[in-house]
């Protein structure tokens, strides 16, 4: 640093994604995108690399006033938004506990304002060792350890073991503690906890949370590429019986759940028996959010009601969306499944924007992808693709690339 503090961060040179994405770009500018593969990007794009915007959801932008842009919004969010954001997370099936929703600018505000807030400077976050990198960002940014536990176990199923041995842990020296799951759907291998998983994760939350506070995040920002919606919901009501000691909080984002990326719009939805619980997230989160970036953008908010309050809008939004989780799938399974033909094995994939395949020199692998004009991301343990991004074709080739690399 020459003038800035570093503040104990690791502030890297360039950020590694936008990195690839600008090679990737440069790329498809001078061969032709038919010939690039840049499955870098979290963004739904159709086969031929154009970003997909639900017309649904324009449809509900073209309603906009003059004043849903340019009027401020209420701190935690307008009326409409908060209840549309319930509509949105619960369907019709709405918890009979304390529920409170705040706005964020997307997902990313709502994770930053959780850790910020239930756990104190210097203290250890835990998440699953596959995990999107901005989580240890955010942890860094604001003075905390990012830790993880081993996601998956020998049979690839989800490694309750270890996550109860590292919570365990952070539980005996920690007087509170925030626990990341991001499911249905994981960025970056499309696993989504079974419900099994889910019994076998509530039962260790209420046991570690005897002598511990413990803040569950569970951050569900491609929760509409899950499935069928009810389906891709039904943990949903067993964690109503997590207890008192755990504060649970859905971070959602209508980033890509509405194809609304550039309007930063997302919510904080917490979940707890105690009102007093529920009513101190609330105050405290429109504290931070005012301290951070004050209210948020009104016209997401404004969108996302209308949306919500008319319900031919809603059913064509759903349509629109079935029929991109469709291609998805279509996608996510051709690549799932060209590696298998090969003899390689995709981490565990249910659905989402992305998979991914574990090798010991991630760095190198996807180098060598490069070499093909295929752009992919270096993780810690593995490559990730974006399926989102690419055609069905491209994962194909992605596919037999990879194996062909790790052979
Ligand atoms: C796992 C995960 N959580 C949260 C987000 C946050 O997205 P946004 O801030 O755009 O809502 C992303 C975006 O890529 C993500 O991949």
């Amino acid at each position: 640093m020459i003038f800035a503090q570093e503040n104990n961060r690791t502030i890297p040179k360039e950020d590694k994604v936008f990195a690839v994405n600008a090679r990737a770009k440069a790329a498809i500018a001078e061969k032709g995108k038919e010939n690039v593969a840049n499955a870098t990007i979290g963004a739904l794009l159709d086969d031929e690399g154009n970003l997909v915007v639900l017309s649904s959801v324009m449809e509900a932008i073209n309603r906009l006033e003059a004043e849903d842009y340019a009027e401020y919004a209420p701190i935690g969010g307008t009326p409409e938004f908060k209840e549309a954001v319930k509509k949105a997370l619960f369907m019709d099936s709405v918890p009979g506990e304390e529920v409170r929703v705040v706005g964020t600018p997307g997902g990313t505000g709502a994770i930053r304002n959780v850790i910020s807030n239930y756990t104190k400077s210097g203290d250890s976050v835990l998440t699953h060792d596959w995990f999107w990198a901005n989580y240890r960002g955010i942890c860094h940014e604001i003075g905390r350890e990012l830790e993880t536990f081993e996601m998956f176990d020998a049979e690839g199923g989800f490694n309750i073991d270890d996550f109860a041995a590292k919570l365990g842990a952070i539980a005996e020296r920690q007087e509170s503690a925030v626990v990341i799951l991001n499911t249905p759907a994981h960025n970056p291998t499309g696993y989504s906890l079974t419900d099994e998983d889910w019994d076998k994760v509530i039962a260790v939350l209420r046991e570690k949370s005897a002598g511990c506070k413990i803040t569950l995040f569970v951050d569900i920002a491609y929760i509409d590429f899950a499935g069928e919606e009810k389906e891709a919901r039904s943990f949903i009501p067993k964690l109503e019986g997590a207890g008192e000691n755990v504060l649970v909080v859905f971070g959602y984002s209508a980033s890509k759940t509405l194809t609304l990326y550039g309007m930063r719009c997302g919510a904080l939805v917490c979940m707890n028996p105690s009102a007093e619980i529920a009513d101190e997230f609330q105050k405290v989160m429109e504290f931070s959010g005012r301290t951070s970036w004050s209210n948020c953008n009104r016209s997401g908010q404004v969108v996302m009601g209308k949306i919500y309050e008319d319900p031919a809008l809603l059913a064509k939004v759903s349509e629109e969306r079935a029929a991109a989780r469709d291609m998805l799938l279509e996608r996510g399974r051709a690549f799932e499944e060209t590696l298998a033909a090969e003899g390689v094995k995709c981490v565990p994939f249910s659905a989402g924007f992305f998979a991914s395949v574990a090798c010991d020199d991630p760095e190198a692998v996807a180098a060598k992808l490069e070499e093909q004009d295929i752009y992919a991301v270096a993780l810690a343990k593995g490559v990730r693709i974006s399926v989102a991004s690419i055609s069905k074709d491209k994962c194909i080739k992605a596919a037999k690339a990879i194996a062909a690399i790790l052979r």
